[in-house]
């Protein structure tokens, strides 16, 4: 079965990973698709998320990487995927998930969106943090892989740290 984790990976943060390597688990292919979130003005560049992929889940077998321009529903029908992933942090997630969840599943009745828990150390963690630490001089160390720490802070001060 194929399994598909959708986000905008701006950047990608060990709570990403946490939940892309367990659910790799349970399905023969995994995909990590980046998506446009149309409330979010991504930080990084399309192409400098999927190298931070790239860089991070190359040790995952059966995970592939891909972006896709549209709605999601019309990715999974392109893949014949069923699945959606998604790692439900706090209560906070809970409302906008799974709107997302029945929105998608007006569009395409055959797919279900499988929630996973994440892990209690990174509950509390998201993106927007890692970047606003980052920007800042905090310690990132605990959120993001050492591998793309460096190319993470590098990159948030080519943009001025927008
Ligand atoms: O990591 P994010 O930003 O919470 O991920 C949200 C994302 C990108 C998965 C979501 O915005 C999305 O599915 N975008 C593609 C367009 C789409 O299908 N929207 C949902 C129905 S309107």
């Amino acid at each position: 079965m194929i399994f598909v984790c959708a986000g905008s990976f701006d950047p990608v943060t060990n709570g990403h990973i946490d939940i892309i390597e367990r659910a790799s688990i349970l399905c023969d292919k995994l995909i990590v698709v980046v998506l446009k979130n149309s409330v979010k003005i991504p930080t990084f560049t399309l192409d400098d998320r999927l190298d931070l992929l790239r860089r991070v889940l190359g040790h995952l077998p059966n995970v592939e990487i891909d972006h896709y321009a549209g709605l999601l529903v019309d990715y999974m029908k392109l893949k014949k995927a069923r699945v959606i992933v998604k790692g439900l942090r706090a209560v906070s997630d809970y409302e906008y998930e799974m709107q997302m969840a029945h929105i998608n599943k007006t569009q395409y009745p055959e797919v279900e969106t499988l929630f996973m828990t994440a892990s209690i150390n990174y509950s509390y963690l998201s993106s927007s943090f890692v970047k606003e630490l980052a920007r800042n001089g905090g310690n990132i160390d605990f959120f993001v892989p050492s591998i793309i720490k460096d190319l993470i802070l590098g990159k948030l001060k080519d943009t001025g740290g927008n």
